[in-house]
Parts: C-alpha cells; structure tokens; sequence
C-alpha cells in the first residue's frame, strides 16, 4: 500500500484528493494547521478509516515534519498547504509568505535532509496555480513554458514557491512535479471564494456582489477532475516537470452567475428579491484573463476533463443544499465576519 501525505489535507481541494486516494487504497496521512479555511466537516468521514491519519501541524514545522517523513516513509507529498484569498493577500501579504513560500522552503528542506533511502523514493508534487501567468491576452493561452508574470502577492508567493521547488530538483535531485490548475469549484469550499459565496447567497437570499463590471474571464475546473489529474501526474509525470491542468471552459464572471442562476431556477430554488447582481469596487490589480493550454498532461499523462460546467455546477449547487448545516457549525459571528470580505 503506497503511503502519502498531503498537506493542507482539511481545505477544499486536499479534502477532495483524500477522498480520491483513500478510495484508491493509499495510506493518507493529513498534515493541516487547520486554518479558517480548514473545516472539520471535510474530514469528518475520514477518521473513521485505518488507511488515514491526520497532524494539526503547520508546514512550517520542519523538525515534526521530518520526524513524520523519517516515521512514515512516504512515498510522496502533495503540498496543497497554502493560504489561498487573493484579497486577504492584499490586505495582507505575509502569512502569505509564511506559508506559501517560507514553508514550501521546510517541506523541501526536511525531504533533502531525510535519509537517502526516503529521499530517493519521495515525490514531492507541489500544487501551484494558472495564476501565476499573469494575465493572459484574448487568443492566447499560457503553456506549461509561458512566462511567470505574477499580480497579486498571493499569485507571487506560489510563484516563488514553483521556483524553488525546481531549483530543489535541479541542485538536490529531489523527485518533484508541478501541477497549475485553473479555477476549481465543487463541494467542500469555503464560501468566502466565487462560486460557494454565489451559491450561498443564493440559498439565503442575499445579493451576488460582483467585482467591476464581471467581465474577467476565468477557466473552471469541477475539483473531482483536478483530483484525479493531480494523481496522474504524481504516478505518470516526468520528474521536473510542470503540467497545465484546465478544462477549456472559460467564462466572464458575470456569465458565470447567470448560469448559476437558470440551474437554481431549473431546481425550483426560490429567489428572495435581494439576489441580485451588485457591481462592487473592482479588486486592485485584477488579472482580466486566465487560460490555459493543457495538451502536456492530456498528450503526456492521458488524463482528460470529464465534467462539463452545467453538470458540474449543478452537483455543486445540490451538495451546498444538502449540507446547508456546514455553513451552520460555522458560528455566526464568524461567518458574517468572513463572508463580509470581498468576494
Ligand atoms: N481553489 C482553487 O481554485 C485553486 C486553483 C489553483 C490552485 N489552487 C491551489 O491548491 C491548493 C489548495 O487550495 P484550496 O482551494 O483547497 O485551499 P483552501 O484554502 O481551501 O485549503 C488550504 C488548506 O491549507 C491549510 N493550511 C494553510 N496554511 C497552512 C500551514 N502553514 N500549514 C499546514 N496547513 C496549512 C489550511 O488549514 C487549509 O486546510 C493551494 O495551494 C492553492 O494555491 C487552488
């Protein structure tokens, strides 16, 4: 049985990957300092299976870390560890550093002084973001080779993290990959990013605050086919590679609320009045466009988009309804002080 661990295990897409490798029979083992975008309603199921262990412990860490590598001997790492709202980088970048960068820097830090048996045989996949292309111009999509060109601090924190990720491959031999992935959406998200927060004021009739004038196009992936895209590039990549991983659905936001809109309306979802569109003071440094080109993973990995949008946000839309009682557990206070952030 091939152990793992994946940090940042109790977030969105963590969560999601762990459902995916326990139901492929690997040992998980969690390592999450169980932030507020950690929830334990995510890995509720989880404790309850002999495969799963899990470590409220910060990344940055490095001597439990690497007792945990030297304990466990895994056979990989996914690193999904990361603090991940472009605003609360803009109000404030550093834990953003902390985390994204300064212990992207321990994990690598505590592979390269594990014994050389470990070493040897650890995978270390760190997940990045299309972010990190900067913005990308109308007719053109950003290869796994395009230029980093990074706006906003959270887009530079994974982009100094890829870098050093590859300078440690390149000067320790360490065994790593990259992944970008676009935009995900899906069960398990914390409602203070786009779709959730759509979806729950949606549900509790509240407005649908929009930044601008909607118009940045975004590409969006269902998590459940990121997941499975991000297990074939840690059992098929080639070592020192960074592979695109993106659905081609590109849509302007605005679009994007629209459809949400006609699904709940298709699902007989009753509309309060006050959900409507509000165009908010746009963020500063907005990238106006991501796209990506993903025939790497596609030609190299034979992994292929399998949700489209409509069904995708439609599973989506029906999970937040069954599980309206997650959002609950949150106390009131600190939702209403969460989901008042920008979107
Ligand atoms: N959500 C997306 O659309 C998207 C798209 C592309 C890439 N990514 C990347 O995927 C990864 C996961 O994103 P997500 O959306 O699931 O994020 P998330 O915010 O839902 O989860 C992040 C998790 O990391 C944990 N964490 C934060 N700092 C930590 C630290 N110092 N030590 C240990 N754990 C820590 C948090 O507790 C949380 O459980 C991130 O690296 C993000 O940059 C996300």
């Amino acid at each position: 049985m091939k152990k793992v661990i994946v940090t940042g295990g109790s977030g969105f897409i963590g969560s999601n990957l762990i459902q995916l490798l326990l139901k492929k029979k690997y040992f998980v083992i969690n390592i999450d300092k169980s932030s507020y975008s950690a929830n334990p309603y995510n890995v509720k199921d989880f404790k309850y299976n002999k495969n799963y262990l899990f470590f409220k412990l910060d990344i940055n860490q490095k001597n439990k870390i690497f007792k945990i590598i030297k304990k466990y001997k895994p056979a990989g790492i996914f690193n999904l560890a990361a603090e991940t709202h472009v605003d609360r980088s803009i109000d404030n970048a550093q834990t953003f550093i902390k985390t994204n960068v300064l212990g992207v820097h321990n994990l690598l830090e505590a592979i390269r002084k594990s014994e050389k048996k470990i070493k040897n045989k650890l995978k270390f996949l760190q997940v990045s973001t299309d972010e990190v292309y900067g913005d990308i111009p109308s007719n053109t999509e950003a290869k796994e080779d395009y230029n980093y060109n990074p706006s906003s601090p959270y887009s530079a924190s994974k982009a100094g993290a890829d870098q050093l990720v590859r300078s440690y491959g390149r000067t320790y031999g360490i065994k790593i990959l990259i992944a970008n992935p676009c935009n995900n959406y899906g069960p398990n998200q914390f409602p203070e990013k786009f779709v959730p927060k759509m979806i729950f004021n949606i549900l509790n009739g509240k407005n649908l605050p929009l930044y601008g004038k909607g118009q940045n196009v975004r590409e969006w992936i269902y998590v459940k086919d990121n997941c499975e895209a991000l297990l074939k590039i840690f059992n098929r990549g080639k070592i020192g590679k960074n592979y695109n991983i993106g659905s081609g659905t590109r849509l302007k936001n605005i679009d994007l609320i629209k459809k949400l809109l006609r699904i709940a309306k298709k699902k007989n979802i009753k509309l309060n009045k006050k959900t409507m569109i509000e165009f908010v003071f746009d963020r500063p440094g907005h990238d106006e466009r991501y796209a990506l080109n993903s025939s790497r993973i596609k030609r190299e990995i034979g992994w292929k988009n399998k949700t489209n949008i409509s069904n995708g946000l439609l599973k989506t839309i029906i999970w937040y309804m069954k599980n309206l009682n997650f959002f609950k557990k949150i106390s009131k206070k600190n939702i209403s002080k969460r989901l008042g952030l920008k979107i």
